[in-house]
This record gives structure tokens, sequence and C-alpha cells, in this order.
């Protein structure tokens, strides 16, 4: 239950099963077109899609290095760790990094960002990450904030690594001009590969100014999809278990995957609550795919956590960075359903009597599992 990688069905395990093929063949030609379709619709764009072998970080970084250049002024929402690492990586390409910032557990606003515009001139992009996986915080004014890079003829970035699949991301509608996505996340497939959609505005931008770089160089990349291929071996058994992963969300259905999300998201709150602990991010902004909670007076965080994985198999993290040891994460993502809520919380509820907090467990897990009722699907 981490916040990736998270649980991947059997299903998606033994898609990897698929014989190794050419990449260099109409076999790999078909599944490529195939993994394509699947994946922009996911994005709801009619732009381009482009599979990285590598993780998020290597999306995120192609999202930096194909679009900003030395000297370029650059927007970025810091409210947390992740944020941090992005204003870095922006940084190491030589942008100035101006920041919108919240404490952390909360995010700006989007007037913090409208009076960024209007401070600020020359502004190549916004950078954003959509939902902080160190606090649990999530961002939920970014179609607005599409609005305002467009009209400031910025370019709108945004890390969606650990809610793409589990919040609604429809880049088009939100005019985001690059949006990077991870497998290991809320599209419950193994680690390995990352995904960015890319508007039109941002591939005629990186086909007329192609960055000095080879492996993360997206217009290569664009040349290749023409005939469905990548320009450079890609991972090919990661590649059937993302391809398998994107069918199974589709069957479900976008939306319905995204309200499975919401509810199981709800059902971790409130039950948490009523044990009697305090989410870590203001309710206004909690996410629904990382749960982020405070650890009760006197509960030690590696004790706790490794009490769970060993009395009832959950694995849960911790908190990181200036938090560390100060917070649990549950990753309610991907394959999260009835049986994972109910399991973890209680396993963290008796974890927590046996600690010497009396958590209040009956009373959550049926608070619980009348808000889990409203799932739809009921296998999960
Ligand atoms: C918001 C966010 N950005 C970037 C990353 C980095 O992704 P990866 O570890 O796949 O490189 C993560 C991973 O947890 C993340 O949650």
């Amino acid at each position: 239950m981490t916040p990736g990688p998270t649980n991947v069905s059997s299903e998606v395990m033994h898609a990897m099963l698929h014989p190794i093929i050419n990449h260099r063949s109409p076999a790999f030609a078909a599944a490529m077109e195939g993994l394509m379709i699947k994946a922009k619709n996911i994005f709801q764009t009619n732009g381009e899609v482009v599979v990285l072998t590598s993780s998020g970080t290597g999306a995120v970084e192609a999202s930096i290095t194909n679009i900003l250049r030395d000297g370029d002024s650059v927007l970025v929402t810091a409210f947390g760790e992740f944020g941090e690492r992005l204003a870095e990586q922006i940084q190491d390409v030589g942008a100035t990094v101006i920041r919108i910032e919240s404490e952390y557990g909360n995010t700006p606003t989007i007037d913090d960002v409208r009076r960024a515009f209007e401070q600020n001139e020359n502004l190549k992009a916004l950078y954003v990450v959509s939902n902080e996986t160190s606090t649990g915080a999530s961002i939920r004014w970014l179609k607005e904030a599409g609005d305002l890079a467009s009209n400031a003829g910025a370019f709108f970035v945004v890390d969606a690594i650990s809610n793409f699949g589990g919040d609604s991301m429809p880049v088009d509608e939100y005019k985001i001009d690059i949006c990077c996505a991870g497998s290991q996340k809320c599209l419950a497939s193994p680690p390995g590969l990352s995904m960015l959609s890319i508007s039109e505005k941002a591939r005629k931008f990186i086909v007329d100014n192609p960055p000095k770089r080879h492996y993360l160089n997206l217009q290569r990349y664009f040349k290749y999809a023409e005939k469905n291929e990548t320009p450079f071996t890609p991972a090919l058994p990661l590649y059937f278990a993302l391809d398998r992963s994107l069918e199974i969300i589709l069957a479900e259905g976008i939306d319905r995957v995204i309200e499975r999300h919401a509810i199981c998201a709800n059902a971790f709150y409130s039950g948490l609550g009523e044990m009697g602990l305090n989410m870590f991010a203001k309710p206004e902004v909690r996410s629904n795919t990382v749960i982020a909670m405070n650890y009760p007076e006197g509960i030690d965080d590696k004790e706790f956590r490794a009490r769970l994985d060993a009395n009832y198999g959950v694995i849960l993290a911790g908190g990181f960075g200036r938090y560390l040891g100060k917070l649990f994460r549950i990753g309610s993502m991907g394959t999260v359903g009835r049986y994972h809520v109910i399991v973890t919380l209680t396993a963290i509820g008796m974890t927590l009597k046996k600690m010497g907090f009396e958590a209040n467990l009956d009373d959550a897990l049926s608070l619980s599992s009348s808000i889990l009722s409203k799932l739809s699907t009921s296998a999960r």
C-alpha cells in the first residue's frame, strides 16, 4: 500500500510473458499503435503521447530539457519534496525558478498563480506538481491555471506522476502542454515506464528547437512515432504490461476508476479520522491517491510500519524530508478497492492498539464500510 510501486494484478504480470519481439517489426508497430490509442484515450488528448523507458523522473526531465533553456524564467509551485525536486531539476538547465509556495500540507491557490503571472513578464512556463506525494495535498485548479498560462503565452507542464489515472486529467481541456505520468502508481503497472502527453504547441516548439540531447530528445520520439516505433530499444515486457493495465482501466471506464479512487480515499480518511488520527493535508486539498496521516504521540514510525508488514503484510510509506518519522503515507492507487481499504485499516487499528494508542477500530470499520458500499464495481 505504498504510493508507488503499487499492487500489480496477475493479469498485468502475465502480460510480461509475451515473447520478446523485434522492436523494428510489424508486430511491435501493431502493439505500439494499440498502446498509443489507449494512452491518448486516458490522457483525453488529440495530441502526442510519448512512452519513455524510464521512471517518472525521466518524463519530468524530458519536459524540462525539451522546453527550457538557460536564461528562461519559469513559475514553479513548491509545496512539498517533489516540488522542491522539480525546482532543482529546472535550475539544473540554467533556468530561473520563480517559486509559488505554500506551507507543506496545503497548496498555493489559483490567486497566487494569477499574481505570479501579473508580477512577472516573459515567463516560459508554469510547472505544477498536481499531487504532492510527500504531503498528500492535491491541486484542484489545473483548468484555471491552463487558461492563465495559455493567455500569458507560457507552456503549462504538470507532474501528475502520483495521480494520473486516479484523478481526472483531461489534458486538452485543461490546456496542459506536457503532462507526466508514471507506470507504477495509479496505472497499476510495474515500475520502469513513464508517459508524457504533448500538446501541438509544445510539439511545434520542440520540433523547431530540438534540444541538444540524445536519449530524452522528444523530437526523435515524434519522428519514430510516425511508424509506431521508438527511437531506442523499448523495455518490451513493460510495454506489454502497460498496455494490459491501460486496457483494464478503459474496460472499467475512466470515470468509474476516478470515482473508485475518490471513494477509497474518502473511506481511508473517514476511517482513520474515526480512529482518532489526523490527516496531514488540509481537508480541502487532501489527495485522492496519497493518504498522509500524522502519527499520534508516542508511536514510533519504524516500529509501526515494521509491525504492519510483519503481522499483516501491509506495507506503508513513511514521511520523508522534513517529515521523516512524523507521518505515514498510504498509496490508495491503482487496483485499490474495498479489500485493500478494510485490510489496511484493520492492520493500522490493531497495530496502534498493540502500541498503546486506543484506536476506535470498530467504528472506523463500520464508517468506512458504509462509504465503500458506494463502489460501483463490486469485485473490488
Ligand atoms: C509527484 C512525483 N514526481 C516525481 C516522482 C518521481 O518518480 P520516479 O520515482 O518514478 O522517478 C514521484 C515518485 O514518487 C512523484 O510522486
